[in-house]
């Protein structure tokens, strides 16, 4: 009963979404990695752009993964990007021209945990099996008065042990089961816009076909649930965000992050933590880098200030320029020209440090 009016209410006002034309499962794990982290509208021309470049599994096994990550740039969480060729990849090789269907069978690929090995299962391929993401955890939570905090594993297993259960309700006059491709979008589609988060307004309870079962509504509580998560305290850091310049190599200094962890792999404009002078933390931060630079001690220049967040630290950095010669020690470090680096994939810091360079003009 309660199953079914959820799907009534989907089939009523479903979002028309580019990913839900003909429920093609390559399309589905497209936006699906795409989804992870980012709002549906934000994603929606970073999908058609994607789509039209590579339409199929077989096209983007054999796509280049620099083109990828800058069609995926501003999306954010590249790991997504990478993984999601490794995927395409892996299955183009196991012979597939379509990710296969089982959700056992799609989570032994790379970037594929439960969530997105649901969504595809049911929404590509119509199988019973849940997908539940940070949305149905409030929708559920809130039905059925579950007071464990967002975020902890004991949610997470009582929402999808829920909504497993609702996937296999039979509708009371027909005796049919629900469609598990329109139950887990409806929903998706309900905690997006109906069952809002409590944090800046109100869900708009009058508009739920839950309305008269959900027991956060019934004891007042939808404003409560789910508890909050138990968050690590945020730390606020000072930093230098560097753009040496190099006329000899006609550039400016990357350096390529590790291959594990945030950004991974990304070319990124130097920053390092301030303790005191700028001239003291670069000597200190080249020896730790086992960089051997000669700047010029007289071309720091100030070029402004920005801010960017990540994990539990928001950073206020100062972007300084100053001119450096000298060799590099290895590959992960390169001049770029402002040119080049238009094709290059840079996180979030990086392109704020640019904006404040391309203020001024200096190469
Ligand atoms: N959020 C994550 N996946 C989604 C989907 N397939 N439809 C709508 N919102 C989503």
């Amino acid at each position: 009963m309660i199953p079914w009016l959820l799907v009534e209410w989907f089939r009523a006002h479903a979002r028309a979404l580019p990913w839900r034309d003909g429920y093609d499962p390559y399309k589905i794990l497209v936006s699906e990695f795409m989804l992870q982290q980012t709002q549906v509208g934000t994603v929606i021309p970073y999908f058609e752009r994607w789509i039209i470049r590579w339409p199929d599994l077989r096209s983007l096994a054999a796509a280049d993964e620099t083109e990828a990550l800058k069609l995926w740039e501003g999306l954010g969480y590249y790991s997504r990007c990478r993984n999601l060729l490794k995927a395409a990849r892996a299955m183009a090789e196991a012979g597939y021209t379509s990710p296969p269907a089982p959700a056992e069978e799609l989570r032994t690929f790379p970037g594929i945990g439960a969530y997105t090995a649901g969504a595809i299962a049911s929404i590509g391929y119509n199988l019973p099996v849940p997908a539940v993401d940070g949305n149905v955890e409030r929708v559920i939570s809130r039905l059925l008065g579950i007071e464990e905090p967002s975020g902890s594993a004991a949610l997470r297993h009582r929402v999808t042990e829920a909504v497993s259960s609702m996937l296999n309700d039979r509708n009371n006059r027909s005796r049919k089961r629900i469609s598990p491709r329109e139950f887990n979008q409806a929903l998706m589609d309900l905690g997006a816009m109906v069952c809002t988060p409590s944090r800046g307004g109100v869900p708009f309870c009058g508009e739920c076909p839950w309305e008269n079962y959900c027991l956060a509504r019934k004891t007042g509580r939808e404003a409560e649930l789910p508890l909050p998560r138990q968050r690590a305290p945020i730390s606020r850091d000072e930093a230098w965000g560097v753009l040496a310049v190099s006329s000899i190599h006609k550039g400016i200094l990357l350096h390529r992050r590790p291959n594990k962890g945030l950004w991974a792999a990304m070319w990124e404009i130097p920053w390092f933590l301030r303790s005191g002078n700028f001239w003291e933390d670069f000597d200190a931060w080249c020896v730790s880098c086992g960089l051997n630079l000669s700047p010029d001690r007289n071309s720091p220049k100030e070029v402004g200030y920005t801010s960017f967040s990540f994990t539990t630290h928001h950073v206020r950095a100062q972007v300084v320029t100053c001119s450096v010669e000298g060799t590099l020690p290895d590959e992960t470090w390169r001049f770029f020209s402002l040119r080049e680096l238009d094709d290059v994939s840079l996180p979030a810091p990086s392109r704020k440090f640019l904006a404040c360079f391309e203020k001024i003009d200096i190469l």
